[in-house]
């Protein structure tokens, strides 16, 4: 058999398997100080007893003839889609249907398929640092070309750094989709409405396909800022949505979200003609899936119900403030910080030049805190760091604490 040299040709390990890998070595060490984990973007739980108690309510029905659900709807149940229908778009008047609404088991499921959507030589571009699963799954498919000296020889990559202030600059080239990530997984910045309708625009009128990833949308603060592609017009005819449970309701272990392609949203076949995509993505459904399981579905529905919303954005706010504390502690120490504020990561520019990874050792030996070096997200993340706010408020203020000591030791 012959593999699929593009996977073999992929960089060294998934950016948190490695995180982990020298975590579980500096532990084995027995350091000093408990670890606390700033890395990945892990809720430290536990769900909202509204969302709890709709998961094991449906999960004991599961055991009686009356509650037993077989195969649902690979798409999702109306009973969840029409809540997402009310709750997340008609709040925000964007009116969409049920059938441009699919339910999976997570954003990073869905962002990574999506691209089965395109052809062989479609050209992709990233923003720059990017949540690596865009890049890594289009790798994998064999569309970026060959991996040399740190760069896809075939990805176009945007970046958004401190001196750009983090907005991308449109590529001159011919790019086919462009993945965006807002409010942004790494640098937790985002883009105004006007910035986003840009974008749009530049989109409808190169056909351009946006892949927006909304993951992180219930961290917005300010209702000028789109918690939605769709509250652009025209946004449409040009982006498939993806939103996630994991970081809104603390499902990183439980596992929800969904996608909406529009029914307006048309790529282009060989010949020329053009073809939506919403009943090319449910035709692949049909072949690949059976759907997230019914009680998980009646947890994500509970997130709605008034007790489950008060819940959960009491859990947000928590975080919110969170961030406001890092982002406070490392502004206060000089250094240059992005994000914190309408997302639950605060970038940084590390000390005196040093390389993420070299901080991120460094943080480690003499702090015992992780987080997550920005070369792990894309050569523009080079010399940041990424902390997330995804802890609890004893650990926030203790991590901020051995971080602005081991800053000062430097
Ligand atoms: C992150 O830390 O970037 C996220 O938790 C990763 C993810 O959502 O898969």
């Amino acid at each position: 058999m012959q593999v699929n040299h593009h996977i073999a040709q992929l960089p060294a390990g998934y950016l948190f398997a490695e995180v982990a890998r020298r975590v579980r070595e500096y532990e084995a060490r027995e350091p000093a100080l408990p670890v606390i984990r700033m890395g990945i973007g892990d809720v430290p739980g536990p769900l909202a007893p509204a969302v709890a108690r709709a998961f094991a309510d449906a999960a004991l029905g599961m055991g009686t003839p009356e509650g037993f659900r077989g195969y649902g709807p690979e798409g999702g149940y109306p009973f969840l889609i029409d809540q997402i229908l009310r709750y997340d778009y008609e709040a925000r008047d964007v009116r969409l249907e049920r059938d441009e609404v699919f339910i999976s088991d997570g954003a990073k499921t869905d962002t990574a398929a999506l691209q089965e959507l395109f052809s062989r030589d479609a050209r992709i571009a990233v923003t720059d640092p990017v949540y690596p699963v865009y890049v890594d799954t289009n790798a994998m498919a064999g569309r970026l070309g060959s991996y040399d000296d740190g760069r896809w020889s075939n990805l176009v990559t945007l970046p958004c750094t401190f001196d750009n202030g983090f907005v991308p600059v449109l590529p001159r080239e011919r790019v086919d989709v462009l993945y965006l990530c807002y409010p942004n997984n790494p640098t937790g910045t985002v883009l105004s409405k006007v910035q986003l309708k840009q974008i749009v625009d530049w989109a409808r009128e190169h056909e351009v396909l946006i892949i927006y990833d909304a993951a992180y949308k219930a961290f917005i603060q300010n209702p000028d800022i789109p918690s939605t592609i769709y509250e652009v017009p025209g946004a449409k005819e040009v982006a498939i949505e993806c939103c996630s449970y994991s970081k809104t309701a603390g499902f990183t272990g439980v596992r929800c979200a969904w996608t909406v392609i529009p029914r307006e949203l048309k790529g282009r076949l060989p010949s020329g003609v053009q073809v939506a995509l919403n009943p090319l993505w449910r035709r692949r459904l049909g072949s690949k899936v059976n759907g997230v399981s019914f009680p998980v579905q009646q947890a994500a529905a509970a997130v709605y119900s008034p007790e489950g919303t008060a819940q959960v954005q009491d859990c947000i706010r928590q975080y919110q403030e969170n961030a406001r504390l890092l982002l406070e502690a490392i502004a206060g120490t000089g250094l240059m910080t992005a994000g914190g504020v309408h997302a639950p990561y605060v970038w940084l520019k590390t000390p005196g030049g040093m390389s993420g990874w070299d901080f991120f050792d460094y943080l480690l030996e003499t702090a015992s805190v992780v987080g997550t070096p920005g070369e792990g997200f894309g050569n523009s993340g080079a010399g940041c760091f990424r902390l997330t706010a995804f802890s609890t408020r004893e650990h926030t203020l203790e991590a901020s604490r051995r971080i602005v000591h081991a800053l000062k030791k430097l």
